[in-house]
């Protein structure tokens, strides 16, 4: 297959299959259109390669060219290894590419300083498969953190805070410690805490990786939900089900390189 295949369409499934059946507070939408293909670009790859000094001879993704833009819902697929977790990371600059030009959010991540780098982060949202959330803060005050770590006042965090934890469904788990809360009530929490801030792009790694397949449904449906609203968001996952049932925009990778990019896509052609 071609190293950069052009994106491809796939027929549609019906809408009242991808309609959520989650009891979420209503949110205002921003259109029917499930993949808005043209619009500001929130993330631009260009022959964007990251070696691990660790693995020189083997990059862990190579030549890659892409644009997202704003308000795509992207999954990214691919083996063990393929390179799903180091894309994902290249995005907040917790690493740092070794060629090619990569921006995120207006800022030239082969060049911004190290200053902004901070509030390049107050932009993007991060999820992670092993939820990260503070132990010893309730519910209520790991949402609030994220927003005092930011400066807001409490005024802010007074209103955003639960109004967020409502719209994750967990307004009457506001006190609990996170061992009292199941992995899909954490998964939430920690999708309220990533998007507390309203940033325009979200950014998950393996987020029901930890999860049953019913509650992996539900966590999926709460991101479709906070897309709808106009977030951009993009998944790094294995779950097959999930992606075939969706039918976003995919993009696989083998190997640190992207070998398909397909508008309502799945998971993989053969298998
Ligand atoms: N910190 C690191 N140092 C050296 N090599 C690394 C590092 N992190 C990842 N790699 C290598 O880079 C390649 C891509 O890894 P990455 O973690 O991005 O894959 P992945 O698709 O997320 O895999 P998984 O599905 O297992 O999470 C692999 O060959 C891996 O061994
Ligand atoms: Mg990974």
């Amino acid at each position: 297959m071609a190293k950069h295949s052009k994106r491809s369409k796939v027929k549609s499934i019906p809408k009242a299959q991808l309609e959520g059946t989650g009891k979420l507070a209503s949110l205002p939408t921003v259109g029917e259109e499930e993949a808005p293909q043209s619009g500001p670009l929130v993330i631009s790859f260009r022959h964007l390669t990251k070696i691990y000094d660790a693995q020189p001879e083997k990059p862990a993704l190579e030549d890659v060219t892409l644009d997202i833009h704003a308000g795509e819902f992207v999954f990214l697929v691919g083996h063990s290894g393929s390179g799903k977790t180091t894309f994902i990371r290249l995005l907040n600059r917790e690493i740092v590419a070794t060629r090619g030009t990569l921006k995120v959010a207006g800022e030239d991540l082969m060049n911004i300083k190290g200053w902004r780098i901070p509030y390049l982060r107050r932009n993007i949202g991060c999820v992670f498969q092993d939820f990260k959330l503070l132990p010893n803060r309730t519910v209520y005050e790991n949402v609030a953190f994220a927003l005092e770590v930011i400066g807001k006042s409490s005024t802010v965090v007074r209103k955003q805070a639960p109004e967020v934890l409502r719209l994750v469904g967990l307004e009457a788990k506001m006190d609990k410690m996170p061992d009292q809360l199941s992995g899909g009530e954490q998964q939430r929490v920690s999708i309220a805490r990533a998007v507390v801030n309203r940033p325009p792009l979200l950014i998950c790694d393996e987020p029901t990786g930890n999860l049953d397949p019913q509650t992996s449904l539900g966590i999926m449906r709460l991101l479709e939900r906070i897309n709808r609203t106009g977030t951009t968001i993009v998944v790094a996952t294995h779950d097959r089900e999930m992606v075939d049932n969706m039918r976003r925009r995919v993009i696989a990778l083998e190997n640190g390189h992207v070998v398909r990019d397909q508008d309502k896509g799945v998971y993989a052609f053969n298998a």
